[in-house]
């Protein structure tokens, strides 16, 4: 799919094509958003005999033919819903609505008039970006797997975002689809079955990464954490016959001098529980418990693809949890890459386990900041839902800036407390400390149990189980936080 920006009058523009917003409230005399007032004079008023048709809830679409003084053979009509609640949300789902109407309809080429609805205070380079985004995420299908393909997929080839072209708005541009790249990414490895999408894939698709892009990458295996004395990520593993790894990914596009932000991100390839076997219902979907390395990848690929200023290193520890004779015992004590030992009273709460050894590890690289990502625990999904990923940070100033790229991205966060009160769940009778702290505040203490392996770092933690796939008839990945962590690390150095 390839975008671009050329301004273009709507009624004389020659596209499959016209797509325009109109306010839900503008049915009856009102004043139109110019594109779709440009349009109705041109065709003498069936734009706007045609509104009454049009439902009012935001994203809701209507198509007209063949209109007279019209040169597009289509017009999609595109509600916007009131003019007063018109915001960043509502320009997304009419983002959204459009092209799954352009999907249906099999159109090859559009004209987006719509981008040009102004939400208060973003700039035109915001509008850029979420329409690719919106339209990219709508036309992302993954049926690699699927033997008949859907008759000849109709893709949508051209997009025209009728603007006039300045160097913010291009500069979004190129942003906006290697954000698209990455995301797409993310959410192929995060969908491929956990059959095909194993510990070595992951590695493997790094390395590719790093030929495509002239990225570093060094894979550790199973001897070298023996060595190192990951006890924990070692733990983890016990169980599987697929080798574990630990990836790491660099990309420079700052000076040498540049400190790096980096990226660690869960990657439990199959989440069973281990011994401490989870329930048969829904586990298909811990094939997604390797979001978050899903994610780091997808953020690299997106920064190295729009060569950002900046330099990053991905972190990636990557096993399955499963059960068997070899495997973790609840109670087993083991001996962490820090050295602080660790009762295992749980061997489900794996995550945190393979995530210290990967954050003591990403120390030596002296990061500026390290984020970690992680669909770590249940109780995050209980307290924040679908909508909002968790936050927790040892740093207000990074948190903050995290919580503002994640307004910016639409791909949002809430921050939770992580006190040392907490801590006080985590005791053990037998070792340093235990890997779980009980069922209150159970995405808290499982941040508190990480926390104590990032004193000397400036560190965040974001928990996105309850954002990075969608359950039910939408199954499938959504690629967050990809955008959010690419947003970050763009005005991380300076760029709005
Ligand atoms: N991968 C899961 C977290 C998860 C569960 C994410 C369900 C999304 C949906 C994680 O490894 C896990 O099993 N966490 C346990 C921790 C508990 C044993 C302290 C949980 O949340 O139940
Ligand atoms: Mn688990
Ligand atoms: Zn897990």
């Amino acid at each position: 799919m390839e975008f671009s920006i050329t301004a273009l009058s709507p009624e004389a523009a020659k596209t499959g094509c016209v797509v325009v917003g109109v306010h839900s409230d503008e049915a009856h005399g009102k004043e139109l958003p110019p594109p779709a007032r440009r349009i109705d004079q041109a065709s003498r008023g069936a734009l706007r005999k045609a509104l009454a048709d049009l439902p009012a809830k935001t994203g809701s679409t209507l198509l007209l033919r063949d209109l007279p003084g019209v040169a597009a053979e289509r017009v999609l009509l595109v509600s916007l819903g009131a003019r007063k609640d018109f915001g960043a949300a509502q320009f997304r789902d009419a983002v959204r609505g459009a092209a799954a109407a352009l999907r249906e309809l099999g159109a090859k080429d559009a004209a987006l008039f719509l981008v040009e609805a102004k939400v208060a205070s973003q700039p035109l380079a915001w509008n850029v970006r979420h329409a690719v985004l919106g339209v990219r995420d709508a036309f992302y299908r993954f049926d690699q797997l699927k033997t008949q393909k859907k008759a000849a997929a109709p893709t949508l080839e051209r997009v025209v975002l009728p603007l006039s072209a300045k160097p913010p708005l291009s500069q979004a541009l190129v942003e906006a689809q290697a954000i698209a790249d990455g995301t797409d990414l993310a959410k192929t490895l995060g969908n491929l079955p956990p059959n095909i999408c194993t510990p070595t894939y992951l590695a493997d698709e790094a390395k590719k990464l790093a030929r495509q892009f002239k990225l570093g990458v060094s894979i550790l295996e199973r001897a070298d954490m023996q060595k190192l004395g990951m006890g924990a990520l070692l733990a983890v593993t016990n169980g599987s016959h697929q080798p574990p790894k630990l990836i790491v990914l660099r990309y420079n596009g700052a000076a040498k001098s540049v400190k790096p932000l980096a990226l660690v991100g869960k990657g439990i390839t199959f989440d069973t529980g281990g011994i401490s076997l989870k329930p048969a219902g829904e586990m298909d979907e811990m094939k997604f418990d390797m979001s978050g390395a899903g994610s780091v990848l997808g953020a690299i690929r997106a920064l190295a693809g729009m060569k950002a200023p900046v330099n990053v290193i991905g972190v990636i520890p990557t096993c399955e949890n499963m059960p068997g004779g070899q495997a973790t015992r609840p109670g087993d004590i083991v001996t962490t890459l820090s050295g602080q030992t660790v009762e295992i009273l749980n061997t489900d709460a794996e995550g945190r386990l393979i995530l210290c050894d990967a954050l003591e590890y990403v120390a030596r690289f002296e990061p500026a900041a390290v984020v970690d990502i992680a669909t770590l625990t249940g109780a995050c999904v209980i307290a924040l839902g679908h909508i909002a990923t968790g936050l927790f940070a040892n740093d207000q100033k990074l948190a903050d800036e995290i919580r503002a790229a994640g307004e910016d991205a639409f791909d949002r966060v809430w921050q939770m407390p992580l006190w040392e009160e907490y801590q006080e769940q985590l005791r053990s009778n037998f070792a340093d400390f235990a890997n779980i702290g009980g069922r209150p505040g159970g995405a808290i203490t499982a941040a508190s149990f990480l926390a104590r392996f990032t004193r000397k770092l400036r560190w965040a933690h974001l928990d996105v189980a309850g954002t990075a796939w969608k359950s039910g008839r939408e199954k499938g990945s959504t690629g967050r936080p990809v955008p959010l962590l690419v947003r970050f690390a763009l005005r991380h150095v300076g760029r709005k």
